[in-house]
């Protein structure tokens, strides 16, 4: 027997423990094409906010009363899937329980034997190898082609998208801003190379990131990556170098409540040219898999791309990992250790 998260109501605005349910699954018998796995870490994303909500999106709507899922790395105990035996630690989509059948709809897929002997831990397939990573990755070097000798502005620096900008334009020679909530963040950040870092939470970021571009003598960005919205990115268009180019992550500032984003210096994007593009992850990452797991492979076998994790810890704390994200609770990539 298998236990799942299943969502049980819709969230209004930031979600509670009344809208999920801890159930059990039956174990029954294997049908062809599916392996029973043991789930050994989840990831909690941001973007299941979005899931919870009955609207149309990039990624399907969570339905009522049925298991949730999300990234995970497992185990397989039972195999009737070519090319999948038991022992094989895969990713896969049946995330937010501990455990159960998985099908080809969850793409399961084996982690390469030669990055875990090598060292690797299998969770940074969920983050660094993974899904944070490669959005970091992409949207920095081919959503804002951002080069060596620019000035980069990264919101949630500190989180785990965040934290791998951070390190990746770090180490091809940008100069970089990073924003966090809170002095222990920022100073992660610091620490992870970044050459200015912006506390949101002790002066408006605004404030902050004109301080820290006079302090580095710096005119202005030339890349902005937001995970965030709202007054980061007003802070981003009015400091936004000609020619700059946005990638627009996330906006964790408004998943919950969906509140009007009021933004004095948009019209900036007009005499300072600036260049807006929202990106998914997934539209692109097939495309380039091989090179990024190349490059990302080498940046952390040097050292260039070091990984922390916020761990939770039993198929109980799942909600509240996933909460955390919107109080900040997380430095780095929040994991859930079954
Ligand atoms: N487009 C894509 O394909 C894609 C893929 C993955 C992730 N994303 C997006 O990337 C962003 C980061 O995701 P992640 O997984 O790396 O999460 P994360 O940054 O590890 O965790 C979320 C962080 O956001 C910050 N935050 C929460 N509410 C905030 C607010 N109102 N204002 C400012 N900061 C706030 C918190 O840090 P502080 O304590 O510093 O506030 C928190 O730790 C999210 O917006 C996510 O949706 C997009």
């Amino acid at each position: 027997m298998s236990k799942a998260w299943h969502l049980i109501s819709r969230p209004q605005g930031l979600p509670t423990m009344d809208n999920f349910a801890l159930r059990e699954l039956p174990d029954g018998p294997l049908e062809p094409d599916q392996l029973r796995v043991r789930n050994l870490w989840l990831s909690v994303d941001p973007y299941m906010r979005g899931r919870m909500n009955d609207a149309k999106s990039y990624a399907a709507s969570f339905q009522i009363d049925q298991p949730m899922t999300g990234g995970a790395i497992g185990e397989v105990t039972e195999s009737r899937m070519d090319g999948f035996a038991p022992g094989d630690m895969i990713l896969h989509m049946g995330g937010w329980r501990d455990g159960g059948v998985v099908g080809l709809d969850m793409m399961p897929n084996k982690l390469p034997a030669d990055a875990l002997a090598a060292g690797l831990t299998p969770q940074t397939f969920l983050h660094n190898m993974g899904l944070t990573g490669g959005t970091a990755w992409i949207g920095l070097l081919r959503v804002a082609a951002a080069k060596p000798g620019d000035t980069v502005f990264v919101s949630a620096a500190a989180g785990a998208v965040g934290s791998a900008v951070v390190q990746i334009a770090k180490a091809r020679e940008m100069t970089v801003i990073g924003s966090a909530g809170g002095s222990e963040k920022c100073t992660w950040v610091k620490d992870l190379g970044a050459d200015a870092v912006v506390d949101y939470k002790a002066a408006p970021v605004l404030t902050g990131l004109t301080q820290a571009l006079a302090d580095l003598g710096k005119p202005g960005i030339d890349v902005y990556f937001d995970n965030v919205g709202g007054e980061h990115l007003d802070a981003a268009f009015a400091t936004a170098n000609d020619f700059a180019r946005f990638a627009i992550c996330g906006m964790i500032d408004v998943y919950n409540d969906g509140k009007a984003q009021e933004m004095k210096y948009l019209i900036r994007t007009i005499p300072a040219r600036i260049r807006m593009e929202g990106f998914i992850y997934t539209d692109q990452f097939f495309d380039c898999m091989e090179e990024f797991y190349a490059d990302m492979g080498g940046l952390i076998a040097s050292g260039a791309v070091t990984m922390r994790e916020t761990v939770h810890d039993g198929i109980e704390s799942v909600p509240d990992a996933f909460l955390g994200l919107f109080s900040g609770a997380n430095i780095g990539k929040m994991l859930v250790r079954l």
